[in-house]
Parts: C-alpha cells; structure tokens; sequence
C-alpha cells in the first residue's frame, strides 16, 4: 500500500526541499513511470496525441470516454477510438455508461484490446449524459454507482478506477461517498476539483480534492486546472495527492510533462522549446493525424492542434485564421513552414520593444 510519505525526499512537505519522488506509483498491478498523467478528453485523446505526450515524458494515458451501450456494438468510430500499439502503454480505457447489460457487453468486447486499466466515468456533466443517468449524474445516486463499480471490478481482468468530480453540486459528504466507493475494490480515484454543476467554471478546489486524500487508502489522482509545472506542484502540495492528470495544459504543449518532471526534482525548468522544436513536433503530430484518420480527416482533426501550439507567439494571427481554410497536406505543410518562417514567442519580441 502507498502512503503519501514514501513520496516525498523527505518527510517534511513543508520544507523548501520538499520534492515529490516520480516513481514508485502502483494503480493496482499497474506499475506508472512517472505521477504525471494524461487524462481523458473526448476528441482529442486518440493515438497520434497520446503518443506525443508520452514522448514528453507523460507517465500513463487514457482513451477519451467510450459509452459502453456503442463499445457493445463495435463500430467503426469506436474501433477508431480503440486503437493503440506498442509506444502507447500503459493505458487506461474510459467507460462511460449505467446498464449493467452494456457493461458487461462492453468488458466482453475489451478482452481483444491491449490495455492496463479500465476507468468508469462518475464525472462528465454534459447534459445529454446526464440525461441518461450516467456520467456525473451518477453522483446523486452513490448506490448505483456503488453497484455498477462492483460489477466492473467483478468481471474486469485489469485493475478498475473510477474519475469523480467533487461532488454533484457541492463537496458535503465527499469523504464518506469516496469511502464507499473504494469498498469496492477500485484501486484508484481520480477527482476533477469541481462539482459537476460548475462544470469548468470557477478554480478547482484543492480542499475537496486534499478531503478524498485524506479518506481513502487507494492512490488519489488530482485533475483540474494544471496548466503549469508550478500549478502542477501546487496540486501535490496543497492535496497530498498520489498524481497529478494534465488536461487542457497539454493542448499544444506536451512539453508540460517535461517542466512538470523538472520542478518536481527539484531542477530548474526547462526553457520553452524554440520555434525548430515546435516545428518539428507540429509536423510529426500531423502526420501521425494523417496515418491515423487518414489525408481528409487527418487534415481536419489537425486544425486546432495547429492553433494550440502555436499560442504564445506572435505574428501568427493570420496563419492562425486562416488554417480552419487548409484542405489537404500541402495546405497545411505550408502553414506550419509559414509559422517557422513568421512565429516569434512573444516574450522575445517584447524584449526586443
Ligand atoms: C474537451 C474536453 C474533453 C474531456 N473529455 C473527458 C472524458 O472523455 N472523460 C473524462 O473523464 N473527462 C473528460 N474531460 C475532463 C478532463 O479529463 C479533466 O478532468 C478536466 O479538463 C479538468 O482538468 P484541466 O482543468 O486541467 O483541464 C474533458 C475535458 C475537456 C476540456
């Protein structure tokens, strides 16, 4: 069993050489390189991205939610969804769902997949999830969840997680509710530091998130707002937490995993990359897109990559506008040429002012 101790370089979080230790974490027989994780994000988690990250240093990933009820049927969009190799593990797939038929159904279809952890998602506050009755509407149910929980760790062959917001619509009673959930034999808890009610609004709670630390034995998993290595530290620090999961700090920036694993050793952080550097991943980003979806789709799935990662240079809001016009590869190979030609990070051209 982990506790929060063995993490730290020392015993003292408090002290200015407080470090947290990147290995050793265990998510039931799952073995993690590194605290540092990639959470799911529907339309944006698949194979070429995922990679990328993991280049960067990113410790475990997850699938973007898959419902149980279209995993059951198999489609082409849910094989798409599902597929992966060998640079791409551990893994974690994401279920979402509330029919124990489908769930089961669904853990059926798995077993031909490679993957290292099945995660079920008590979080997503969309509204037509909500309405039927799964994701974080499951929160106002604890039973249910409770239920559908034991059911997964019953019939699944990899260990089961499960990713929670702090509460439906406030964090009252977060402690006995992730209490009863890790009687169920989970071997971790994710928490998104907001109720499902604020959805993304306002800042994510730390207090909530330090509250399911300090009540289950199971490695907690903190997500909300880690857009930077220093906020990423502020997550070990003010939580306890066993890791941390990057979400929206990761679009266009996979170096994040990089920075994270530097200040959380106690070295500098790293200087962003140069202008070659986000080139170069730009263009091998889009081209596993265009591998992975293939020449139309690999064009169109590429365009908001496009405008994350080259946020925070100037000179480039033209090229940023004009590539939700770029048709095909050369389109976009000229943009991404363009932006190396034109791009300069901001900080630098202030200085030069
Ligand atoms: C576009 C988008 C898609 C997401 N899809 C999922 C999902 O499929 N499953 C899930 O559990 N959470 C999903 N999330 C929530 C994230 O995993 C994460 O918990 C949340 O964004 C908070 O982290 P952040 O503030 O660092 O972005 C999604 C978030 C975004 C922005």
């Amino acid at each position: 069993m982990f506790t929060p101790l063995e993490k730290f370089s020392n015993n003292n979080p408090e002290s200015s050489s407080y470090r947290v230790s990147l290995t050793g974490l265990t998510l039931g027989n799952v073995r993690l390189s590194s605290r540092c994780i990639l959470a799911p994000m529907a339309g944006i988690t698949s194979l070429p991205f995922r990679v990328i990250n993991r280049s960067y240093g990113c410790g475990c990933a997850f699938l973007e939610m898959i419902n149980a009820r279209s995993l059951s049927y198999l489609s082409r969009q849910t094989r798409e969804m599902l597929r992966t190799d060998d640079r791409d593990r551990p893994l974690g797939i994401q279920l979402l769902g509330s029919e124990p038929r489908f769930l089961l159904k669904a853990l059926e279809r798995l077993k031909e997949y490679p993957f290292d952890m099945l995660d079920f998602n008590a979080g997503c506050p969309k509204k037509k999830v909500l309405a039927r009755g799964e994701g974080a509407d499951l929160l106002k149910e604890p039973g249910r969840l409770r239920e559908l929980l034991r059911l997964l760790v019953r019939h699944s062959h990899v260990p089961v997680t499960v990713k929670i917001r702090s509460g439906w619509d406030s964090p009252e009673g977060l402690g006995d509710l992730v209490r009863s959930l890790e009687d169920t034999g989970i071997s971790a808890i994710t928490v998104h530091g907001r109720t499902a009610v604020q959805g993304f609004r306002g800042r994510v709670d730390y207090r909530a998130i330090k509250t399911v630390k300090g009540a289950v034995a199971v490695p907690v998993i903190a997500s909300g707002d880690i857009f930077s290595a220093q906020m990423a530290k502020k997550m070990f620090d003010e939580t306890g937490c066993d890791a941390v999961m990057v979400a929206r700090g990761a679009w266009g920036n996979p170096w994040i995993f990089t920075q994270i694993h530097a200040v959380l050793e106690g070295s500098a952080e790293p200087a962003l990359p140069d202008i070659e550097e986000v080139v170069g991943v730009l263009k091998e980003h889009f081209r596993s897109c265009l591998a992975f979806y293939g020449a139309a789709r690999g064009v169109v799935r590429f365009r908001k990559f496009y405008i994350w990662y080259t946020r925070g240079f100037s000179h480039v809001r033209s090229l940023r506008s004009a590539v939700k016009y770029a048709k095909n590869e050369s389109e976009m190979m000229d943009l991404i040429e363009q932006f190396r030609l034109t791009g300069c990070r901001q900080t630098c051209c202030k200085k030069m002012e």
